[in-house]
């Protein structure tokens, strides 16, 4: 049983495989957060401690008992007005302004299965595989009630979170912040490891000690942001990638976000995920309800990689949908950085015809194919083709290019708009602006209001009417600038407006995938702007980064490894010089780099000459043969690019008996010392043997002692190394 009540203790224990998560509800009706960590087959009551602690006021119902305090007791759901003064879970305006709330226990249910969430990405489970925890609390004068629910995946130690906010009272309140997840700790010294970046450098590791005070990250824009994955790792102060205890807080949102980590004046920690608090004020008049995204939990004491791996085989398998969730991805050619917005009918056809003969099996066509799209300044917002641009219908191209044996794949920017389109001639007020101030402009674009139904409906139809045209097996949904100017003219109250734009796209997306089932989508935004698992659940694949530069997206790649797997992980090799950094490597290295991702090209294949082009065949047939390797097997990080002369990392088969070990290197000096690489999760005892080599080393002698990376007189030199255990 995954989900156990004491009745008479009235204590909650969630049991994973390896983990155990624990909660009572005391004498109060509080319900106090007790342990989670390493299975423990006990009730973790005994952990609260209850002493005066000056200036910590307590409840007014424990009368003058001065040892009991909010302030100080660990908590599931924290509220403001409570007498706790750490950074609180949930906050509530109420009708007259004041702002507090006491929530306290009524009821709980425990069902099979896991619970969905309308409108929003979640966690899914078979049946059988999952239990759901169900807890109601509410504030006696407000009768305002929180559902908090859990979802429990024993297998791959995964606890979710989310909660239902319910104002069951008469009088309008305001949700002003609520996060999903509270992980309170009453004792342990831990680290912060957060992801920040920038447009084309996204995900680089931040390991920082949590000290007095509170840190946080998070996203204002509105999406989940270039800046900050919406990830969050708590870790010991000994814990490694192989070894030590670490929990990790994953959003399923996509929309800004707010994670912070604190610590308190008795050395006690509290990590908080959920929404972004500026700009959010939600109203909810009687009987209306409010959803909080999900929060996915996991802890191993078993060191980072473990935790990634946890993370990985969650988001595969309860994340991703549709047809490609676990299949390997067709190797497609985009024509961004091959011809961006230069290009007709004709030069994609020439593209696919190139591409066709290198092995590739889809063509990309990105933007600029619409409405007047010549460069990023005009268009969005007419999703009609141009068929003067292409001198040819979008029917006849994809007909062609279907002949040679390729699949088709269209870009788009649905949640955008140029003030040069005909769609803003017609409805300037469907892109955001404050009445009386001139918005914000990025790339010269607007942003649609995502919050009422009505645009996301124009927007569907004339997306559909072109994907209607042909076979059309592949869209890239793209979305280039953070949002400003929240004003929505159909909304009453402007703090909801946010958080109604996520769920608008969330809707277009979940009808495109129900209208065109075997459609591969791919999320992208400026790159890796929106990458996080609520992304995942209508596109089980993401552009990691407008970067392309191999070197650069050994650590891009590295960072994005922490909370996603590699299918994930949209990578292409593009031309040298590299269009981002001007860095040239060889197109061995930009292989090797982009197989650890969804695989495809991003460059004029008629620009290379004829042994570059045998090159490339010879490298799709190589990712053909490792792709179910790299696809399905256990991902293992084998150094740190940002500290490494290599950049390492290794894909495992489950049953152990294959290996595909990647390393780069990053540096090159004089007299230049060696490498060693130490292999992971292999069977001590078994031989494997290198196929190149053909030398054979235990599993043992890979793991403790490593494999020496051949120093070379050259840059960013990589190796692709495959073991198979020889019987
Ligand atoms: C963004 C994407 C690129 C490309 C361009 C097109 O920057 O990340 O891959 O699609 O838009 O404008």
């Amino acid at each position: 049983m995954g989900i156990v009540y004491g009745e008479k203790n009235r204590i909650f224990t969630l049991h994973t495989e390896n983990t155990t998560y624990q909660m009572k509800v005391d004498s109060f009706g509080f319900l106090l957060h007790l342990y989670y960590g390493k299975t423990v087959e006990f009730g973790m009551d005994y952990l609260l401690t209850y002493y005066d602690r000056g200036f910590s006021g307590g409840p007014y119902d424990v009368s003058d008992d001065r040892t009991y305090s909010m302030d100080i007791l660990p908590q599931e759901f924290p509220c403001q007005g409570i007498g706790d003064y750490r950074s609180p879970a949930f906050v509530v305006k109420n009708e007259d302004g004041s702002i507090s709330c006491d929530l306290r226990y009524k009821s709980h249910e425990i069902k099979s299965g896991k619970y969905a969430l309308p409108g929003l990405p979640a966690v899914y489970a078979a049946g059988g595989e999952a239990e759901t925890l169900e807890i109601l609390l509410e504030d006696p004068v407000s009768k305002v009630q929180a559902v908090l629910y859990y979802g429990v995946l024993p297998k791959g130690d995964i606890i979710t979170r989310s909660v239902r906010i319910k104002n069951a009272g008469e009088n309008r309140i305001y949700l002003e912040k609520a996060a999903s997840a509270c992980l309170d700790f009453v004792s342990g010294e831990y680290d912060f490891i957060s992801f920040y970046g920038r447009h084309a450098m996204e995900r680089n590791l931040q390991r920082t000690p949590i000290v007095h005070g509170v840190q946080t990250i998070g996203s204002r824009r509105g999406t989940s942001s270039h800046q900050y994955s919406p990830l969050m790792i708590l870790a010991a102060k000994e814990t490694t990638e192989t070894n030590g205890s670490c929990y990790a807080m994953s959003f399923v949102y996509s929309g800004g976000f707010q994670g912070e980590a604190e610590l308190d004046q008795c050395n006690q920690t509290r990590a908080l995920l959920g929404l972004q608090e500026a700009m959010f004020s939600y109203p909810l008049d009687a009987g209306e309800t409010f959803y909080a995204p999900e929060v996915i939990l996991s802890y191993t004491d078993q060191g980072l990689n473990r935790l990634s791996q946890n993370l990985h085989s969650c988001i595969r398998r309860h994340i991703c949908r549709g047809k490609y969730k676990e299949a390997v991805r067709p190797v497609l050619l985009n024509s961004w950085e091959a011809s961006y917005f230069d290009f007709d009918g004709e030069s994609i056809c020439r593209l696919a015809k190139e591409a066709a003969e290198a092995g590739i099996e889809m063509l990309v066509m990105d933007d600029g194919w619409f409405g007047k799209r010549d460069d990023d300044n005009s268009g969005l917002g007419d999703w009609f083709v141009n068929e003067e641009k292409l001198g040819m219908s979008l029917g006849t191209m994809i007909e062609r290019i279907n002949g040679l044996g390729l699949k088709f794949g269209i870009w788009v920017e649905p949640e955008m708009i140029n003030e040069d389109s005909e769609l803003y001639r017609q409805h300037p007020d469907w892109a955001f602006a404050i009445p009386g101030r001139k918005p914000v402009r990025a790339r010269n674009q607007l942003v649609l209001d995502f919050s009422r139904k009505e645009v996301v409906d124009d927007i569907y139809e004339q997306i559909c009417k072109v994907l209607d045209q042909g076979k059309v097996e592949y869209l890239k949904w793209d979305m280039n600038r953070s949002i400003s100017d929240v004003y929505s003219a159909a909304a009453k109250e402007q703090g909801k407006v946010l958080y109604d734009y996520v769920l608008g796209l969330y809707d277009f997306l979940e009808r495109l995938m129900k209208r065109y089932p075997d459609m591969l989508i791919e999320g992208c935004s400026g790159g890796g702007g929106r990458f996080d698992a609520g992304m995942l659940y209508y596109t089980p694949q993401i552009w990691c980064s407008d970067n392309t530069d191999a070197v650069d997206r050994v650590k891009i790649q590295y960072g994005t490894s922490f909370g996603f797997p590699v299918s994930t992980m949209g990578s292409h090799v593009s031309a040298v010089p590299n269009h981002q950094t001007g860095r040239s490597v060889s197109l061995h290295t930009r292989g090797v780099v982009a197989m650890s991702g969804t695989f495809g090209y991003e460059l004029d294949l008629g620009k290379l000459t004829e042994e570059e082009k045998r090159e490339i065949r010879t490298q799709v047939a190589e990712f053909r043969k490792y792709a179910p390797l790299i696809q399905n097997g256990l991902y293992y990080r084998l150094s740190n690019p940002f500290r490494d002369a290599v950049g390492a990392w290794a894909f495992v088969s489950e049953d152990q008996k294959e290996v595909l070990l990647n390393a780069v290197m990053l540096e090159n000096h004089g007299n230049m010392t060696v490498s060693y690489v130490k292999l992971q999760g292999l069977k001590e005892n078994a031989t494997y043997k290198e196929q190149s080599s053909g030398r054979s080393y235990t599993g043992a002698a890979l793991m403790q002692a490593g494999i020496p990376i051949p120093v070379e007189q050259s840059e960013y030199l990589a190796y692709q190394m495959y073991f198979a255990e020889v019987e």
